[in-house]
């Protein structure tokens, strides 16, 4: 009797439940008992299945597959039903069967996935053994859009086929549909054209001697790469099999600073004045006055036409810099000749050009929420509203179907903390702020929500203050659990849970279905507290904390408080799998120093950035009249000897990367005479963790910086 209740229990701990699901059902009904999925099931599809069965096939080793629409006892049913609606599913498990019918192969896609999480998260590492064990239930779901998106953009980080498949598999698992695929941008294209090859093969690689230049990083290591017309076709038949359109993006007429590196013809016929841009020629504008951009951007409309089955093509119209169209004799021509009122009357001419070589190709445009500005453009263009939700709302009252994404809860390469890597222009959020968006909260009325064609989620890709920007892992940290909340918003719409409910299933059931699925997820940031001598640290999330001695960098398991004197230099950090926290410390660790300094320099300084900006510690930043050379030097001295645990010495602008010194050191002064030199810098910067308090600073040149 005690064997078999212990049993029982056992078999109960492997039994999920379809409310456990991510994004959450629409309907379910519990029912007793469970089914048994053995050795001997077998997968029985209906013949227009077919591409289901074969997909459900690498998550479940079953031995038997037929095409039928009978199924025996023990078995495994697909089927489709034109009657439903397309995305909507019945998932039926009763003790003799689990049926799965779709209206499409979309909804059944989607019941599968629902299947998936409800079976031990160990089906998504491919490595569920028969039997299992499923609870017996009733559901029907379908989804609150049709259109539930994530925008990546490969065009400033390369990103290889391989790696876009496996975030397409990630996609799939949270019931995503659409892949808008930010193909090309001012740091890269990466679509091989037969008719011009040069656009991939020159400006698939910035750095190095590439005239592409670099926004982050290997600023003097050429790197990138392109996707053969050949992947780009696998690609979007791996998503399509996936219930995902890949949804191509060019973006133009602005963000074409590659392609101008390459073409400076497709540009505006005037001389740029580059003396206010430090040398740097900015222009990344195609001209909308010249015929021939016209039957450039044909030969690339026609070649994508081949290559992507979308409806849409997503041709950008974001944060044109309408200076050039201003400055160019042509541009204000053609805004003469045609009766633009204006330079976004200009960019609603070059749209509504390219929408005619669309249509020529069988495509519809699709724009960013900028490109509706002129207000001329047909209201058949996909407008996505990214700048805000004033902005989303303008776009559906005009009558555009429109998909929203502020990026204040949208893009995902915002920070998620004040501590952690990312962008903060848009706003700092986590996983719990994205699942609060919430249309009606934001001011839209029902006719106006009903009028929101779909939400997405974006990763832009010019990073610059991470560790490894080009890593799964950051990429990973990024986006989850962040997308799982999106997830949740697109699927659910107004009958979403409530981040008390999310956050029990989320970290109950899906962290483990995560970890099998290998992402490198984001844990929450640990509570850490400091209070008469103890140092703890919680965490609420199951997960096991770690805490490091910074002064040792020696790593423990964190089991009870601990007794200090002095807690900064003490950082926590919780890990779950194959998930992770920031470290994180307290509040006295993260307080940030601003000490009286004086600042000097070898070199000669701008009057209207002068030095004595930085010893301000505001934005202002100071700059030479020319570039360091070797033995140049920029000194710190701390009018009272400064004691801290971090010092990060960046020179170059924080946000652009650019005119940074390479080629140098860091060397400090503990007693205001004698220097040591700690620390090479890497990317025009170095981290130091002085020991005692420090006197002054030096940064010193070992190479002329623009060498
Ligand atoms: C955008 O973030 N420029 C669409
Ligand atoms: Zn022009």
């Amino acid at each position: 009797m005690k064997l078999r209740l212990l049993f029982m229990m056992l078999l109960a701990t492997r039994i999920a439940f379809a409310g456990s699901v991510i994004p959450k059902v629409e309907s379910e009904r519990a029912e007793s008992g469970h089914f048994s999925l053995t050795t001997k099931s077998a997968l029985v599809y209906a013949p227009e299945a077919r591409g289901v069965a074969m997909y459900l096939l690498e998550y479940l080793p079953f031995k038997q597959i037929l095409s039928s629409s009978k199924a025996m006892p023990g078995d495994l049913l697909l089927g489709i039903n034109p009657r439903m609606a397309a995305e909507q599913y019945r998932l039926t498990i009763d003790r003799h069967n689990i049926r799965i019918v779709g209206g499409s192969y979309g909804g059944l896609f989607n019941g599968v996935q629902t299947l998936l999480q409800m079976l031990p998260p160990e089906v998504y590492g491919k490595r569920a053994r028969l039997p299992l064990e499923v609870a017996c239930c009733d559901i029907l779901d379908a989804p609150a859009y049709n259109y539930r998106g994530f925008m990546l953009d490969v065009a400033r980080t390369w990103i290889p086929a391989d790696r876009v498949k496996r975030y397409i598999d990630l996609l799939a698992y949270h019931k995503f549909n659409k892949l808008h695929f930010h193909l090309t941008d001012d740091e890269g294209w990466r679509i091989e054209l037969k008719s011009h090859p040069e656009f991939a093969t020159i400006g698939g690689f910035r750095g190095g001697d590439s005239p592409v230049h670099p926004r982050y990083a290997k600023f003097d290591e050429k790197w990138g790469g392109y996707y053969t017309q050949e992947q780009l076709r696998d690609i979007v038949a791996y998503a399509a099999a996936r219930n995902i359109e890949v949804i191509p993006e060019i973006d133009m007429p602005g963000h074409s600073k590659a392609l101008g590196a390459i073409h400076p013809d497709i540009l505006c016929n005037y001389t740029p004045d580059t003396s206010t841009t430090n040398g740097l020629d900015i222009r990344n504008v195609w001209c909308a006055a010249k015929p021939s951009n016209y039957a450039l951007i044909e030969d690339i409309i026609r070649e994508l036409s081949t290559i992507f089955t979308s409806e849409y093509i997503h041709i950008g119209g974001d944060e044109v810099s309408m200076s050039q169209w201003r400055k160019c004799p042509d541009c204000q021509r053609l805004k003469e000749e045609k009766g633009l009122k204006n330079e976004a009357q200009i960019e609603d001419y070059f749209i509504a050009e390219v929408t005619n070589i669309l249509a020529k190709y069988g495509k519809k445009p699709a724009v960013w929420n900028e490109g509706i500005e002129g207000g001329l453009l047909p209201k058949t263009t996909r407008v996505y509203g990214w700048q805000s939700i004033k902005k989303c709302r303008e776009a559906t009252n005009a009558g555009y179907p429109t998909i929203v994404m502020p990026g204040q809860y949208f893009y995902m390469d915002m920070k998620q903390s004040p501590y952690e890597e990312g962008h903060n222009w848009a706003a700092i959020f986590d996983a719990k702020q994205t699942l609060s968006f919430d249309l009606a909260k934001q001011g839209m009325s029902q006719s106006e929500i009903a009028k929101v064609a779909g939400i997405e989620a974006s990763f832009f890709s010019e990073i610059y203050i991470a560790n490894n920007p080009e890593s799964n892992d950051y990429l990973d940290y990024m986006l989850f659990p962040r997308l799982c909340s999106v997830a949740e918003i697109a699927w659910c719409g107004e009958r979403k849970r409530s981040w008390e409910e999310f956050y029990k299933v989320l970290t109950t059931n899906h962290y483990d279905r995560m970890c099998n699925m290998g992402i490198a997820f984001r844990l929450q940031t640990p509570r850490v507290e400091y209070a008469d001598g103890t140092l703890s640290a919680t965490v609420d999330d199951g997960s096991t904390l770690y805490y490091k001695d910074e002064r040792t960098g020696r790593t423990s398991r964190y089991t009870k408080p601990l007794t200090c004197s002095d807690s900064r230099h003490i950082v926590f950090r919780s890990q779950y799998g194959t998930a992770h926290s920031r470290w994180a410390g307290s509040n006295e660790y993260h307080k940030m120093l601003t000490p009286p300094v004086v600042v000097t320099t070898s070199m000669p300084v701008s009057q209207r950035s002068p030095l004595e900006n930085v010893a301000k510690y505001t934005n202002a930043t100071a700059r030479t009249t020319r570039a360091a050379h070797k033995g140049d030097w920029i000194e710190y001295r701390f009018t009272k000897p400064l004691s801290c645990q971090e010092i990060i010495a960046q020179t170059g602008h924080i946000h652009l990367r650019r005119n940074l010194l390479l080629s140098g050191y860091v060397e400090v002064s503990y007693d205001g005479k004698c220097f040591e030199r700690t620390a090479e810098l890497v990317d025009g910067g170095a981290v130091l963790r002085p020991t005692k308090p420090l006197h002054a600073l030096r940064i010193v040149a070992t190479d002329r910086s623009d060498a």
